[in-house]
């Protein structure tokens, strides 16, 4: 299919579509987005067709999940080519709401998950999951899909929704889309589009460095010592500040101790390179 799917911007129009599939007897997937779309997103939604009979997408850059100093303004926004790349994947509709849809005037409610939001992207960027929870949930309320994915490339995000969506007893099954990389094993993501030409050619050995630190960690390398030796490397090759690389507990996020890591684990990235924030994770 290569039609550019239909464009809802209110809730009572997403309703509508996805009550007259139900009452067809059809299922329905949700792929969240913020838009800026990648081959990461689109393989969300071929995966959501083995899933549902039509996929919804929505495309919606939440401000909740931004901090005033972050790049809400700057973030990459296209809604044509999104929905051109959205139809050629198969997706049968875009629900993309103003803010003033999301968030009326008199808006009060925040949606906060304790426990796995706790560490990393939670420490260093203390409104993001908040502010994800509350657009989550209020998407997965709208459109009330079977099931919704989002990638693995954002796995502490992917760990809060399926608490928040448990906690909170939503219909709905949440499913990960593993990762998709460029030849090179860097993560595809929205905000590599800020690179220049030199700091792509740096960002490659981001994962060449993660691929090493889970090499060791599988070899029975404590953690204690195959962290810092990751983030010295990374900043011998030009990265800075790096927020952090640390194995944690892939289902609790508990932060893995000084001995040798257990099964279920994975190692976590955030690093800067210029003006670009690059985040990424591996199972051990
Ligand atoms: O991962 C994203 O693109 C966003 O955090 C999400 C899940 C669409 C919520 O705004």
């Amino acid at each position: 299919m290569s039609d550019r799917p239909a464009i809802v911007r209110t809730v009572a129009a997403l309703r509508r579509q996805v009550a007259a599939w139900r009452a067809a007897g059809e299922r329905v997937a949700m792929v969240p987005t913020m838009g800026a779309l990648h081959e990461g997103h689109l393989s969300l939604v071929r995966l959501g067709l083995t899933r549902a009979d039509h996929v919804v997408a929505s495309i919606f850059v939440n401000p909740a999940q931004f901090a005033p100093h972050e790049d809400f303004d700057a973030y990459p926004r296209g809604e044509g080519r999104d929905a051109q790349l959205l139809g050629e994947a198969g997706c049968a509709l875009i629900f993309a709401p103003d803010v003033a849809v999301m968030y009326p005037d008199g808006f009060s409610t925040r949606v906060l998950v304790d426990g796995v939001s706790g560490p990393l992207e939670g420490e260093k960027r203390p409104q993001f999951f908040g502010g994800v929870a509350t657009v989550v949930a209020k998407l997965l309320n709208q459109c009330g899909p079977d099931v919704a994915l989002f990638g693995e490339k954002d796995y502490q995000q992917l760990l809060v929704i399926r608490r928040m969506a448990r906690d909170l007893d939503l219909p709905v099954e949440i499913i990960g889309g593993p990762t998709v990389r460029e030849a090179d094993g860097l993560a595809m993501s929205s905000r590599n589009a800020y690179l220049s030409a030199d700091e792509r050619a740096v960002a490659a050995v981001l994962p060449a460095v993660m691929a090493e630190a889970v090499e060791a960690l599988r070899d029975g390398a404590p953690a204690a010592n195959v962290e810092p030796a990751a983030i010295e490397r990374l900043a011998a090759a030009g990265f800075g500040p790096i927020d952090y690389v640390q194995a944690h507990d892939g289902e609790t996020m508990e932060r893995l101790g000084p001995g040798p890591v257990g099964p279920g684990a994975r190692v976590f990235v955030a690093a800067w390179l210029g003006k670009t924030r690059l985040i990424d994770n591996w199972a051990v």
